[in-house]
């Protein structure tokens, strides 16, 4: 025991303890990961800096807003033209489409037979935004946000869009029970192939 006696710190009752500091490579690490807490906190949970989790953020969401631009710039909305639209009224294949469509989408605002709910009457003589097939694309395919009709061009495929609008020309005249008074102007349809 002898060789020890200078090691001693500590003498209590008769018990003697040594002193074993930690070595310096373990307190480095002890300070070191203190540190790197105190700063990873700043950085990234209280977001200070650039590499921040809210500035790393808006940098995606700036970079997938500009890429979703990029793609609607390179494909452009075309508007169908108006003599298929209205084949498309008596193509029974077209038709099916759009009611599984109109179902899913818009038979929670203008009924489950387009007679109005919220969503304005779509199978009577008068329209808000017009009843040629054109405007009615335009107005499924951009819709009228303010008044509560979402756009609908960016959120189905093109063949779905346009067979929507043929659907909506095909319930013209349709008079499905418990209809919503009608809205908007008077508009004579345009007539459909063979007919
Ligand atoms: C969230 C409710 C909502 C949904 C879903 C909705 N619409 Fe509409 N829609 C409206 C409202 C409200 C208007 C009336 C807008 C106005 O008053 O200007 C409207 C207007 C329209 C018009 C114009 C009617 C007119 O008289 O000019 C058409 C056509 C139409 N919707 C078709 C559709 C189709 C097709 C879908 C499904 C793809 C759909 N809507 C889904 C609420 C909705």
């Amino acid at each position: 025991m002898a060789q020890f006696e200078d090691k001693v710190l500590h003498e209590l009752d008769g018990i003697k303890e040594y002193d074993n500091p930690m070595p310096g490579w373990l307190m480095a690490i002890w300070w070191g990961s203190l540190v790197f807490a105190a700063a990873y906190l700043g950085f990234y949970a209280l977001s200070f800096g650039e590499g921040s989790m809210e500035a790393e953020y808006r940098a995606e969401t700036q970079q997938s807003l500009a890429a979703v631009q990029t793609h609607f710039d390179a494909h452009p909305l075309v508007p169908p033209k108006a003599a298929d639209l209205l084949a498309g009224a008596k193509n029974p294949a077209v038709l099916d489409l759009a009611a599984a469509r109109f179902a899913k989408s818009c038979a929670p605002c203008h009924g489950a037979q387009a007679q109005g709910l919220i969503g304005p009457n779509l199978t009577d003589d008068r329209w808000i935004h017009g009843g040629q097939v054109e405007q009615i694309f335009q107005t499924i395919a951009k819709g009228w946000p303010a008044k509560g009709m979402p756009p609908w061009g960016r959120a189905m495929k093109p063949e779905e869009l346009s067979a929507l609008v043929s659907y909506v020309r095909s319930l013209q005249g349709s008079n499905p029970p418990n209809p919503k008074p009608a809205e908007g102007d008077p508009v004579v349809p345009e007539p459909l192939p063979g007919s």
